[in-house]
């Protein structure tokens, strides 16, 4: 039995935005047993942006969809997905005040958790939506105050994490214009979930005891270990079902975790330096931001333009993977 072909999603906006609060290493190395050089030759990361006290991830998302829906020439959506580990509250999730907010009342609005890969996952439920007609156009926000679950006296995470926002508008359209998702390829494994948690603050553990942190708790180098593997692997079948050879990747949009990381992964796919996109030196690891960030970034600075094919690909926490290819279309860049 074949089936015809569905509607594909097609870029058409993008925004982003960080709050304007800096933690540099300098401050971090005033307050922590750390030091600068410690931090950049073993993350990359030199600064990162963090909320202020009463900002929260609603703010952050506002602030990105609201440039997105810009570029977009449009102001109106069908659905609003919003990728976040950190909604402003356990219930309800944060999109529809997000909606509300943005002048968009009364649209499907909801939350997806796939904490680092959320905004990949998000690609796919925005595709979804698209493809199967119960949205022309959808807002999809990846928005972290990743920060809030940071303990600032751990400086195995305190180094790495920052906040921001970044969005994208996808509309209805043909597979092969510019700008059109191609297949998005997901992935999980459960059984390392403790690599990367949240012990307490959730059903199993309300309340923080001295045995279950607020705080995340990581195993960074086994994380890295799975992260490239997973995100190498992800790639190879991302651009396999797209029907593209690696070599013609002209830009690496990776999940910035580390840049120990970025760096495998690309080796390992013999993507070189040059096609590789990067702001973690600036940003630091902003979870489910950090893709859309720096697709916006490099969309405002030129070092995305309209026709190069991009494989975008993230990695974390669930362990939670995915990848994605498009080639790049004309967009505005709404500040
Ligand atoms: O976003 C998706 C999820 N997260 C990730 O993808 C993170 C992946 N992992 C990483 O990025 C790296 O593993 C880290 C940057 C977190 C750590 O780097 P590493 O090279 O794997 O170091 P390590 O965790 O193995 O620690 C090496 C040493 C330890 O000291 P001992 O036990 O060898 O004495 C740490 O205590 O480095 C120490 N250390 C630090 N030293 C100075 C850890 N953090 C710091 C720090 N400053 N900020």
């Amino acid at each position: 039995m074949t089936y015809p072909t569905p509607r594909a999603a097609v870029l058409t906006g993008i925004g982003s935005w960080l709050p304007p609060d800096e933690l540099t290493n300098a401050d971090l190395e005033a307050r922590l047993d750390t030091t600068d050089e410690w931090i950049r030759s073993r993350t990359g990361i030199a600064s990162r942006r963090r909320v202020s006290p009463g900002m929260s991830t609603s703010d952050l998302a506002v602030e990105a969809g609201g440039r997105a829906l810009k570029s977009s020439g449009q102001d109106s959506v069908d659905a609003v997905v919003l990728a976040t580990t950190t909604p402003d509250e356990l219930c309800p999730a944060t999109a529809p005040q997000v909606a509300t907010r943005l002048g968009l009342p009364m649209v499907p609005a909801f939350d997806v958790s796939a904490v680092c890969a959320g905004f990949l996952y998000g690609l796919s439920v925005a595709a979804g939506l698209i493809a199967t007609g119960a949205a022309d156009r959808v807002l999809l926000i990846g928005a972290e105050a990743f920060t809030t679950l940071i303990d600032p006296d751990d400086r195995s995470t305190a180094a790495i994490f920052g906040d921001g926002a970044g969005a994208v508008v996808l509309r209805a359209g043909n597979p092969d214009e510019p700008g059109a998702l191609g297949p998005v390829v997901l992935g999980s494994d459960g059984s390392r979930s403790d690599l990367a948690e949240v012990p307490a603050g959730g059903a199993r553990r309300r309340v923080p005891t001295p045995e279950a942190s607020p705080y995340l708790q990581m195993q960074g180098r086994e994380i890295f270990r799975h992260a490239v593997r997973h995100m190498t692997a992800a790639c190879r079948t991302a651009t396999e079902a797209a029907g593209w050879q690696l070599a013609d990747v002209d830009r690496l949009v990776a999940h910035q975790a580390n840049i120990r990381i970025i760096t495998s992964v690309a080796d390992g796919l013999g993507i070189p330096p040059e096609r590789r996109a990067s702001n973690i030196e600036r940003v630091g690891n902003t979870a489910g931001a950090s893709v859309p960030v720096l697709l916006a970034e490099e969309n405002a600075s030129g070092g995305l333009v309209a026709g190069q094919r991009v494989l975008l690909t993230a990695f974390g926490g669930g362990l939670a993977w995915g990848a994605a290819t498009l080639v790049w279309p004309s967009l505005a860049s709404a500040q």
